[in-house]
């Protein structure tokens, strides 16, 4: 018998396929992450992250032109201090390695937005996101020392802070710190339901943040949990968040759909280290095509409902979006 109907037929003409796509996927939806190190004309490739690099502020300088330059909207700035203490003095110092490359790079693309990571744990020697009393980590005393590092980027000169530390309450206690120190235009992207995952491991090596005991799973979310994640998301909500996000991407696309659904505001996705890493190595070895896996990966984070997708392979995705691949594929 012949089929009632034949889905087929759309699907026959590359211009048919692309005039009722449901889901785009846009360089202005795409966040570029990077790592900042002190030092002049340094860049360090990461051998868990092939094309990516710990750069120092010169060459950031340059990352941040090059990604403007393809119309990414903006990067994500994450840094490594000289030196690590048990509070993390650098991530809330004025002369801090964020603090400057945030000033830098707002010199040299102003039209750009600059988004700063608000986190201790690169800069803590123990490596946890917060202050550590008696071998666990202590919410309440963190929160200042997260607020702080939020106003030090905001008086830099970021454009949104983005705490990943996942303390309960500080995007509250941001937000007022932001306020009182007149800030109250910053907008604040929460990393709101952040799992404790293995997806993170190419980004610890890379920024030198691995705990130096036990793991961040007091903290970070269960990676069995998706109604807890709602819970986190309207917690932030209520605190002042701007823009929610769900981090890992792919592994939680389940969660990125039901955020979407339940509470319809601008959301972020975080397609994390781990996730770059599995892709690269495939296509490496020539066990998938890269570029294809890459834009499917991204499109599938788009049609899962993030706005906004951070991600490593921005500038890749950003040259093939621009040579209109994708629409013709
Ligand atoms: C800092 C932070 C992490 C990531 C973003 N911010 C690591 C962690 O929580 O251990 C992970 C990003 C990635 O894997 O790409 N708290």
């Amino acid at each position: 018998m012949a089929p009632m109907f034949r889905p087929r037929r759309l699907r026959e003409k590359g211009l048919f396929r692309a005039l009722v796509r449901e889901t785009t996927l846009a360089i202005d939806d795409l966040i570029y992450p990077l790592f900042v190190v002190h030092g002049r004309g340094v860049r360090e490739p990461l051998d868990s992250m092939p094309g990516q690099a710990r750069v120092s502020v010169d060459e950031l300088v340059k990352e941040a032109k090059d990604a403007a330059g393809m119309g990414i909207p903006g990067v994500l700035l994450f840094g490594l201090p000289t030196a690590k203490d048990p509070r993390g003095s650098e991530a809330y110092a004025e002369d801090g390695i964020v603090q400057q490359a945030v000033r830098a790079v707002k010199d040299t693309v102003p039209d750009r937005l600059v988004m700063t990571d608000v986190c201790l744990c690169q800069y803590t020697s123990h490596g946890h996101c917060g202050v550590v009393e008696d071998g666990s980590v202590r919410n309440d005393p963190t929160l200042e020392l997260l607020a702080r590092t939020a106003v030090s980027h905001a008086e830099a000169g970021a454009d949104m802070v983005a705490p990943s530390d996942m303390m309960d309450g500080r995007v509250g206690a941001i937000r007022e710190a932001l306020d009182e120190a007149g800030y109250a235009e910053t907008p604040i992207l929460a990393y709101s339901a952040k799992y404790a995952s293995s997806f993170y491991g190419p980004f610890r090596d890379a920024a030198d943040s691995a705990p130096q005991f036990g793991d961040r799973r007091s903290y970070q979310m269960d990676p069995a949990n998706a109604a807890e994640a709602m819970r986190e998301i309207a917690l932030d909500l209520d605190e002042g968040a701007d823009i929610v996000m769900v981090k890992p991407a792919l592994p939680y696309l389940d969660v990125i759909a039901r955020a979407k659904a339940e509470f319809g505001v601008p959301l972020a996705a975080y397609s994390v280290s781990g996730e770059y890493a599995m892709i690269k190595a495939a296509g490496r070895l020539g066990w998938l095509d890269e570029e294809r896996a890459m834009l499917e990966a991204l499109t599938a984070i788009r049609r899962a409902g993030a706005d906004v997708v951070i991600t490593y392979f921005a500038k890749d995705a950003a040259r093939l979006l621009e040579r209109g691949r994708l629409g013709t594929r």
